[in-house]
């Protein structure tokens, strides 16, 4: 797949920006990418803050995939962020936690945000792809305010990478992945995505907007890119939503 990057100094988010491309017919491919971002959100519009020195960027893509397995697209998005970082850092320290955060030991430094737009007979039209990455982030930038919780790749694993080259690296091995994953489905990922991630094992609660509404132990992933959690009684249950915390296991 080929890609065509339109660079901002500053929008306001650019998932926001490549849905208004997506909207008016842009193809697949088409990426949206600014040095900062005054609007720039997470998962329950959630603030994410999006200083100058960190990599922010959205892909419009238009998968030709049944609507089901469309969740899939943010599993194969953290094995691809996961992967590349993994290689460029030279660190297996990168893991990922479902569904969206890809975690350096337990700090947050990318997260993932895909949003969905069906098309009147109930396909895909597009979806939005959006990605942030801490590469360097500018700790005194944002709004004037110090952000030192913001954790930065280089400064922790003593690297200087730019964001164009962690950009360029993660579209050269998006781009493998993704046209193998609409022939061949999850298989293409789960592997990967088991052996990096933070969350299977372990016991966690599940939330929804802030209340704990589950508890178990997560289990596995189903076809579609959902958690199964299993709670003492032996009960298991499947989650495509929510925001999950883990506990240390006892
Ligand atoms: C999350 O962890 O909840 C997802 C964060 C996604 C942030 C990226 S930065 C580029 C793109 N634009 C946004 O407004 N959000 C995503």
């Amino acid at each position: 797949m080929n890609f065509e990057i339109h660079r901002y100094y500053q929008v306001d988010s650019t998932n926001v920006v490549a849905a208004s491309f997506a909207k008016t017919g842009a193809p697949e491919g088409v990426v949206i990418c600014a040095e900062t971002q005054n609007g720039g959100h997470g998962r329950r519009q959630r603030v994410w803050n999006s200083p100058l020195g960190g990599l922010w960027f959205s892909m419009v893509l238009r998968p030709r995939i049944n609507p089901r397995f469309a969740a899939q697209i943010t599993l194969l998005t953290g094995v691809v962020v996961a992967k590349t970082l993994r290689r460029l850092y030279q660190t297996d320290k990168i893991r990922i936690k479902w569904p969206n955060d890809i975690l350096l030991d337990d700090s947050k430094v990318a997260g993932i945000l895909a949003e969905m737009q069906l098309d009147e007979t109930g396909e895909i039209d597009y979806i939005i792809v959006g990605i942030g990455v801490d590469v360097a982030p500018d700790q005194r930038e944002f709004n004037g305010a110090l952000k030192d919780d913001i954790a930065s790749l280089n400064f922790i694993m003593g690297k200087n990478f730019t964001c164009e080259e962690i950009l360029a690296a993660i579209l050269k091995d998006f781009s493998q992945v993704y046209p193998l994953w609409q022939i061949q489905g999850a298989n293409v990922i789960l592997p990967d995505w088991r052996t990096m991630n933070a969350t299977l094992g372990n016991k966690i609660d599940v939330q929804d907007d802030d209340k704990i509404i589950f508890s178990g132990l997560a289990e596995s992933i189903t076809e579609e890119g959902g958690l199964v959690v299993r709670d003492i009684h032996g009960h298991a249950e499947s989650f495509d939503f929510g925001e999950i915390s883990i506990r240390r296991a006892t």
